[in-house]
């Protein structure tokens, strides 16, 4: 299996994604303890993280993190990329840094769409929501891809340790892919850690919250940060923690400055043994490695090197679509955009795909299949915030009690409501744009 970030593929069996990729399972005891945790945590719509640990720690020990997302301007918003910059707007309100790119290098190499085209998109369209769906600008910078020399530049010098059996492997490319599509996972491995650099605000956490169609590009950017590190921190086979330099120059200096960092750390067992350009640190455990990796990573920077953080990651399920496909910008009967008028809202819902029964009489018998439901997905996703109150429509549609017709007209009403106040919003939205481009 090979997952394909540009292809218009709907996944159903996330367990099984998450074991051939070894992504994480995005467990209880990941977010339970952060402040008022978001509806797609509690609600396992986000199902799994490479790292999260990380940002978890830096949370809860207020230490700075940084966000870094973005959306390919394709056609209108709608709500199915409205979830990422939900997902965004939650961690800005638990005290994370906030980038946003705006993909248009990407939409331009691989949507076919002109720079221009993107950028009109993103203006009267993308921008506008974010605002009103609730993104503040302090601690947010919204950046195009080919506006930013920064992130420019950066896919092109990282992409000094990736090599095109790497490229091949990870995407699938081919002797006919256009050259501007090949190099734009690097664009986006910019993106992902530009935030790194100093005039971002350094070394930090960075999370990616992203549909696990991008995790191809977050396997990437992650073996491109490590590729870049001086230190390399590591079990070693007898347990123990390693820290060994991985250049050729420096050692000396790269050596004494990791042993000063870990003396300050508190650990007192160090082993070192230069010829093997490495520190043994005898009273480190396996937990202690993210603690040691941080100021080894902080201090790389002083030393000629970037210290990447590799970046965390979280992956959400998709929504699917009105009509049971993919929900795509492409396919208007399968989505809801953001800038639908309420009849046609109501129309989409009205036609849409449920879980119920073939008859009333059968429904009212065995019920309806609430997890088959889009209709149900909409309140579970979008539309109702209280687990109580979602809980209760579950238990009537599986006892039979709630008919599908009735649920239809709650789920329009709710999705009009919501639809109206972004409206509203949207307004006020277009003349505040300037405040977070800068
Ligand atoms: N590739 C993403 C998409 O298809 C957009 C994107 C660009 C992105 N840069 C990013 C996503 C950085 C996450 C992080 O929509
Ligand atoms: Fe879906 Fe509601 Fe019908 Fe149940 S009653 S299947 S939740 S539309």
């Amino acid at each position: 299996m090979k997952i394909d970030p540009w292809s218009s593929t709907t996944y159903q069996d996330y367990t099984r994604l998450r074991d051939e990729f070894g992504i994480q399972e995005f467990s209880e005891n990941l977010w339970k303890d952060l402040p008022h945790p978001h509806r797609f945590l509690r609600r396992g719509i986000i199902f799994g993280h490479r790292g999260f640990d990380l940002i978890r720690e830096a949370v809860i020990k207020k230490k700075p993190w940084a966000i870094l997302t973005g959306l390919m301007p394709s056609g209108k918003m709608h709500l199915g990329h409205k979830m990422v910059i939900d997902e965004v707007i939650y961690y800005q309100s638990i005290g994370a840094d906030i980038f946003i790119a705006v993909a248009d290098i990407e939409a331009f190499a691989t949507r076919g769409h002109t720079i221009e085209e993107t950028k009109d998109m993103a203006l009267n369209d993308y921008i506008p929501n974010y605002i009103a769906l609730g993104l503040k600008p302090e601690n947010c910078r919204i950046y195009f891809q080919s506006k930013n020399q920064d992130v420019k530049d950066m896919g092109y010098i990282l992409g000094k340790k990736v090599n095109w059996s790497q490229m091949v492997a990870t995407y699938g490319f081919g002797g006919s892919a256009n050259m501007a599509h090949v190099f734009s996972p690097l664009i986006q491995t910019g993106d992902i850690l530009h935030v790194q650099i100093e005039k971002y605000g350094g070394i930090r956490p960075t999370l990616v919250p992203v549909g696990v169609d991008q995790d191809p590009h977050i396997r990437l950017s992650r073996d491109i940060a490590q590729a870049h590190r001086l230190y390399n921190i590591t079990l070693t086979k007898d347990n123990k923690i390693g820290v060994f330099v991985k250049t050729d120059t420096n050692v000396k200096k790269l050596l004494d400055n990791a042993e000063e960092i870990l003396v300050q750390l508190n650990f007192s067992q160090l082993k070192r043994i230069t010829d093997y350009k490495a520190i043994y640190i005898n009273d480190a455990r396996e937990g202690d490695i993210p603690k040691i990796d941080e100021p080894l990573a902080r201090s790389e920077v002083k030393l000629g090197g970037y210290g990447f953080i590799q970046p965390s990651s979280t992956y959400h399920r998709f929504i699917t679509g009105l009509t049971g496909e993919k929900m795509s910008s492409s396919k208007p009967e399968t989505a809801i955009f953001l800038t639908d008028s309420p009849k046609e809202t109501r129309k989409k819902i009205m036609n849409a795909k449920t879980g119920g029964a073939v008859t009333l009489k059968d429904q009212k018998k065995s019920g309806g299949k609430p997890d088959e439901c889009v209709i149900y997905e909409l309140f579970l996703y979008h539309l109702i915030e209280d687990d109580r109150e979602l809980g209760n429509i579950y238990n009537s549609c599986m006892g039979g009690e709630q008919m599908c017709g009735d649920c239809k007209k709650h789920a329009a009403e709710l999705m009009e409501q919501l639809l109206i106040a972004l409206k509203e919003k949207r307004k006020k939205a277009h003349e505040k744009i300037e405040d977070y481009l800068s």
